[in-house]
């Protein structure tokens, strides 16, 4: 079953490092290492800042994120109501030939075990991703 926390989180860029403190402290507290913990905070800052970016309609809307503890892995979800895309679009990056931007969602699928978009236009989006303890050891 696990722990259960949801937080609500105003869509301005000025809360994501917020978001990146309380996942810290989550992920320290269930014995992930530094490593581990910084894919985290990368993972999750990149999803904040793409439900802001471009996902919220307006700046008074909120977005949510919801983690979920159990003994072997955290999973943390990050939802807005907004605009939504096609994700089954999404290119995967030209690394030879970089280009500005493009790279948010790459990373997490790079950082993160296990990563699932699901998103609909006019509805919203949401991404949730797994890092599973004890895959360094
Ligand atoms: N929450 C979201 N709501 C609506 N569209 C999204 C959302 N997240 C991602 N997208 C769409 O997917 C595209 C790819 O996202 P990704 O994070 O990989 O790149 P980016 O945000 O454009 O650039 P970067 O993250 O490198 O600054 C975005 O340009 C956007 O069109
Ligand atoms: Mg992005």
């Amino acid at each position: 079953m696990g722990d259960h926390f949801s937080i609500s989180v105003p869509s301005k860029p000025e809360y994501v490092n917020v978001v990146r403190l309380t996942a810290s402290a989550i992920a320290c507290r269930m014995g992930f290492n530094i490593e581990q913990i910084e894919d985290i905070k990368v993972a999750i800052a990149e999803a904040c800042t793409n439900a802001i970016k471009h996902g919220i309609k307006n700046r008074e809307e909120n977005f949510k994120i919801q983690f979920l503890v159990d003994e072997e892995k955290l999973e943390i979800d990050v939802e807005d109501e907004g605009h939504g895309f096609s994700c089954n679009e999404i290119e995967e990056p030209d690394l030879e030939n970089p280009k500005e931007g493009g790279l948010g969602i790459f990373i997490i699928k790079s950082l993160m075990d296990d990563v699932q978009i699901n998103s609909n236009i006019g509805k919203g989006t949401s991404i949730k991703m797994i890092k599973y303890l004890g895959d360094d050891l």
